[in-house]
């Protein structure tokens, strides 16, 4: 089965914080620690450091009582739901002790619903609940050096909490996608490198990366079982959903906080229903084809708008084009009444891979030998249960941090980010837009938002009429609004 980190077999495995200084010592001993590692175009890269880097990283295990202690910042659906998936791990105990939001209901609704099944394993008093922008330092500072903290906000945020956890010594779980542009592209790239040299863990909750079944389905076509990939085509096709459809802001409602709780709305805090919907089934298609395509072209429009005014478009259709020509076609919409279709297929010189088949688990994976879906042609299949991927994280970086496995998944995060945006700014601008046209943009969207507080104006401000800046391809060529 394909890894999606590099997973050393035969590392001993330190219980206790003693256990494992002198375990570090030992590698360190050795000359040399490997600390970090990650897929570049799903080449194993391993980075190994000095014995002195690694002396001098923290202790990145639990304390002495072997409990990982875990904070939630964003106490929204998915934060909620990584949360029971982190207290749900089997391999040692594990406690949620604080959490961080900006409104009070929704980390109430969140303890209220974690308490349920999982109140065994929480220990938040309401004096380790934080409320506001300087809530994530206060979780954070909740936990020691070692702890996991989850960063589910929206993803604008996701740079300045990383960093803030990299100076606490922390392990990291943070949600897709963790950048919107290029600017913060670049700063999550360089935290990346600094995480790495404190040996810290970091998952990313790109989720079908862990899917053993698409694991076994990568390695089936890198075995050639379906020939050379010529095309990819994902879909991600459905009536409105999340947030991305916003009427006028209502009165009386803070601007910036009414903009966050619509985040699918606004490109500045989540790259819009593109990036925020379609980056899972791009990424997947990506691993496939064991490649970051390097252009994008793409095309979109505003059709039924009704009093809706956020910046999405309500389709999107994308060409990407990899280095060998290969092309990836993404085809988004968020229309009823239309053929709803939310999969992923690759098809290759020999026959065809569908990589998941509705939605994100089960994938239900299978391969035809020729182009036509017809069951008489089906060569392999997924069995009939797969482990649910969002748990397969979890597993996946709790045994990291238990076993000080190299596992850092930011640059392959940062990288689907980009190559998410890319197919976004080109279908906003109406331009090609390159792999390193996207990392090097200048287009910030919301610069200063690691000082944000309750009364600071919004990144993105309404005109007179309440309506906010749009894409408009062809017209605003060189930024996305
Ligand atoms: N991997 C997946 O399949 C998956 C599924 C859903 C969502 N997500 C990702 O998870 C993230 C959150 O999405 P969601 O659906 O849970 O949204 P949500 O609105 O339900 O939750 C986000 C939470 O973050 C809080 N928040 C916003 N800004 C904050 C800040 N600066 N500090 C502290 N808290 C803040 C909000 O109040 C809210 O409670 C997004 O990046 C989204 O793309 C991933």
């Amino acid at each position: 089965m394909q890894d999606p980190v590099e997973k050393p077999q035969g590392t001993p495995v330190p219980k206790t914080r003693r256990e494992f200084l002198f375990h570090t010592s030992a590698i360190a001993a050795a000359g040399s620690a490997l600390v970090g590692c990650q897929t570049t175009d799903n080449k194993k890269t391993a980075v190994a450091t000095t014995a002195a880097a690694a002396l001098a990283a923290p202790a990145v295990h639990a304390g002495e009582n072997n409990t990982i202690q875990v904070a939630l910042v964003g106490c929204g659906g998915r934060g909620t739901g990584a949360a029971a998936n982190a207290l749900s791990v089997k391999n040692g105990p594990i406690k949620l002790v604080a959490m961080g939001d900006v409104f009070d209901h929704r980390l109430k609704g969140s303890f209220e619903g974690l308490s349920g099944e999982h109140k065994a394993r929480m220990d938040v008093p309401e004096d380790r609940k934080f409320i506001g922008f300087d809530a994530y330092k206060k979780a954070m500072d909740s936990l020691r050096p070692g702890d996991i903290v989850i960063l589910a906000t929206p993803p604008a945020f996701r740079w300045v909490h990383f960093k803030y956890a990299i100076e606490k010594g922390l392990n990291v779980f943070m949600e897709k996608p963790v950048t919107v542009d290029g600017p913060t592209s670049r700063r999550m790239l360089a935290l990346a490198e600094d995480a790495k040299k404190k040996n810290l863990k970091v998952g990313v909750g790109l989720m079908c990366r862990h899917c053993h079944i698409r694991q076994d389905l990568f390695n089936k076509i890198q075995d050639g079982q379906v020939g050379d990939l010529i095309t990819l085509r994902a879909y991600r096709m459905h009536g409105p959903a999340g947030s991305a459809f916003s009427t006028r802001k209502p009165d009386g409602q803070s601007e910036l906080l009414w903009q966050i709780s619509r985040f699918h709305s606004f490109l500045w805090a989540s790259g819009g229903c593109f990036s925020d919907f379609y980056i899972h089934n791009i990424d997947e298609c990506c691993w496939m084809k064991n490649a970051w395509p390097v252009q994008a072209q793409a095309s979109g429009g505003r059709h039924y708008r009704g009093d809706n005014v956020d910046q999405n478009f309500d389709n999107y259709s994308v060409e990407y084009t990899f280095d060998d020509g290969a092309k990836l076609f993404v085809y988004g919409r968020t229309m009823p009444g239309c053929h709803d279709e939310f999969a992923s297929y690759a098809h290759g010189s020999k026959g065809l891979a569908v990589i998941s088949s509705n939605s994100h688990t089960p994938a239900k994976s299978r391969i035809y030998k020729g182009q036509k879906m017809v069951n008489s042609d089906i060569v392999w299949k997924a069995p009939k249960d797969e482990p649910d991927p969002y748990q397969l994280e979890w597993d996946d970086l709790v045994d990291a941090v238990r076993n000080d496995k190299p596992y850092n998944e930011v640059k392959r995060g940062v990288e689907a980010s980009l190559v998410t945006s890319m197919g976004r700014m080109a279908a906003h601008t109406g331009q090609i837009i390159t792999f390193d046209d996207m990392l090097n943009s200048k287009h910030e969207f919301a610069p200063g938002l690691e000082s944000l507080t309750m009364d600071s104006a919004a990144p993105l401000l309404a005109d007179a009429n309440g309506l906010y800046p749009i894409p408009q391809p062809g017209i605003k060529m060189h930024s996305e609004y």
